[in-house]
């Protein structure tokens, strides 16, 4: 893993974003996008920039069970927000929240990434190691799966709604055999609370238990924090 520190989410987010910049400068058309706090200023970087979109693809990590597209809690509403609507790409996948059947949902989730292989990935990264939703515990080698949020992940989740109580309890993801096939892998984590995540990830033994540490095993990743992220480091 290559670990870039900087001093600040703003300065984190303008390294993230010449990373996407070249790989679209130099043909890449495949991109996985996150949502959360952390992406956002790599997001500003992008609808600030001139960079043409109309040709690229985004398939998004994951989306709440239970959430229409136009609710502004909705994953499809932030990639709205910070980004497609300013930057029109040809083609934007987010995980339908109101599938009827999951199951079958998540068979042609998981198709359409084998069909249109992510160039570069972006993820952030969850307080207690978790990537997309995968939580500690979830099977390494899974696909898109409906995944049940931890008390700890609806609490960190919660500051994005009136109440913890509308969080939504599940939510739909790709697994971590979808975010190994990407052929590049970008992730980005900012604050202290993150710190003790990012030592596990980076030092700590490739475990369930600490999803992140799967990528010790991806031969191209690249871990953008800053300062306080880096502390445990
Ligand atoms: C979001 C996602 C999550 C977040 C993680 C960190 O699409 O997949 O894994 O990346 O929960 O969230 P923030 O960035 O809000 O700290």
């Amino acid at each position: 893993m290559k670990v870039i520190i900087k001093e600040d989410n703003v300065q984190g987010g303008k390294a993230a974003f010449e990373i996407f910049e070249k790989a679209i400068k130099s043909g890449a058309k495949n991109f996985g996008l996150a949502t959360g706090s952390t992406p956002e200023t790599l997001y500003k970087n992008w609808v600030a920039s001139d960079l043409d979109c109309s040709e690229l693809t985004s398939i998004n990590l994951d989306e709440y069970v239970g959430l229409k597209p136009e609710d502004p809690q909705s994953y499809h509403y932030f990639m709205q927000k910070h980004l497609f609507d300013q930057k029109p790409f040809k083609k934007t996948y987010v995980p339908d929240g109101l599938a009827e059947d999951i199951d079958a949902y998540c068979k042609e989730y998981d198709q359409l990434i084998e069909d249109n292989q992510i160039d570069v990935q972006l993820l952030g990264i969850g307080q207690n190691g978790h990537i997309a939703f995968n939580e500690p515990g979830t099977p390494f080698n899974t696909g898109t799966h409906e995944v049940k949020l931890t008390e700890n992940t609806i609490k960190a989740n919660s500051r994005f709604f009136d109440s913890i109580d509308d969080v939504p309890k599940s939510a739909i993801c790709m697994g971590t055999k979808n975010i190994m096939h990407a052929k590049k892998i970008v992730l980005l984590a900012f604050g202290k609370e993150k710190a003790h995540a990012i030592k596990m990830m980076i030092d700590g033994p490739v475990t369930e238990e600490v999803p992140a540490s799967i990528l010790q095993l991806h031969p191209d990743v690249t871990v953008i924090v800053d300062k306080d992220a880096a502390s445990e480091l």
